[in-house]
């Protein structure tokens, strides 16, 4: 018998294809989340999820899957599953590293060059009928180039994000948990502790994942020890940025700009005081989507989940102790 598999969403074709020559495999087809009351029935059935960054997948929906043998997060964030609940049903987490990593530090880049040369406000005021006339003192942004570049977090995209930065003739200073010497050397790029990196940075990226630990780590105490023409890039969790302290920090201008592409909560509502700021840029979680790019993720997390439901290790599991005799 075929493993019953829930889709939370349309993926790739050539990943549903798959997963559907090698599972019973229902999908759900809207455009907006799956509905917890239908996520919560049609896990009853099921061996396998595929699941995506907008659905939660907690005690309750584990509960309500019996069956229930792996988690397949098309994603390389995983902050969406309640990973200890899961490691306690001997449920497999996997998730979709690598593949992603290059596609988001190019859209880090972009962000950051958006905010830094102001090209959202210049393409607001060329469709506003606003460009008069070639102007010495019109929206005059700041070089990226020769700049100081302070990245958080030196996992694999903070590592191709300090690449990119090279390129462009930077110094590149890093804070992270774990010290990297390696790179250090590698990439020519130096470990300051995070107040200090703050304190000396043009620009600061952040990379780090969503845990406890880094919740609300960007802050009214960090925005005080900013310069006031840093400018500030979020691609990773919406909520490693504080947005009151951000909204504030950006409206009274203690610093310059900022650029997300992940806000809290998502999508961030139409109301929120961020929209009504013009040295801000945001985009709707967008870093990873490139036709390649998210084909591959979705090939992965297939893949994954079909060795889950084999009895197999799946190539990128986030819980390994599960598979522990
Ligand atoms: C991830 O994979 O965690 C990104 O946020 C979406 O690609």
């Amino acid at each position: 018998m075929k493993p019953r598999v829930y889709v939370t969403r349309l993926i790739p074709e050539s990943a549903i294809k798959k997963l559907a020559d090698n599972a019973d495999c229902r999908v759900w087809e809207g455009e907006l989340p799956v509905p917890r009351e239908v996520l919560l029935r049609e896990v009853q059935a099921a061996d396998a999820v595929l699941s995506l960054l907008t659905d939660k997948i907690d005690a309750a929906v584990m509960d309500a899957s019996p069956k229930l043998r792996v988690i397949s997060n098309m994603a390389v964030g995983f902050d969406n599953v309640d990973v200890r609940e899961a490691t306690k049903r001997k449920i497999m987490v996997c998730n979709t590293p690598e593949v992603l990593t290059d596609t988001t530090a190019d859209f880090a880049f972009a962000m950051l060059l958006a905010a830094a040369r102001r090209i959202v406000e210049g393409e607001r005021m060329v469709k506003a009928g606003k460009w008069k006339t070639w102007g010495p003192m019109i929206l005059l942004g700041q070089d990226v180039h020769h700049s100081t570049f302070g990245i958080v977090g030196l996992g694999r995209i903070g590592t191709e994000v300090a690449k990119r930065a090279k390129g462009f003739d930077t110094k590149v200073i890093y804070y992270d948990a774990i010290r990297r010497p390696d790179l250090e050397k590698e990439l020519g790029i130096e470990f300051r502790d995070l107040r200090t990196l703050l304190a000396e940075s043009d620009f600061i990226t952040v990379h780090t994942p969503l845990i406890p630990e880094t919740y609300h780590l960007i802050g009214e105490e960090q925005f005080k020890i900013m310069k006031r023409t840093a400018i500030l890039v979020n691609t990773s969790r919406g909520p490693i940025v504080d947005p009151k302290a951000l909204y504030n920090a950006l409206r009274s201008r203690q610093i310059a700009y900022a650029a997300l592409d992940v806000t809290e909560p998502e999508p961030i509502p139409l109301d929120d005081p961020l929209l009504t700021l013009e040295n801000i840029v945001i985009a709707p979680h967008i870093a990873s989507a490139s036709v390649a790019t998210r084909t591959k993720m979705a090939l992965m997390a297939v893949e994954n989940l079909l060795a889950g439901v084999r009895g197999e290790r799946p190539p990128h599991i986030v819980n390994p102790e599960v598979l522990a005799k």
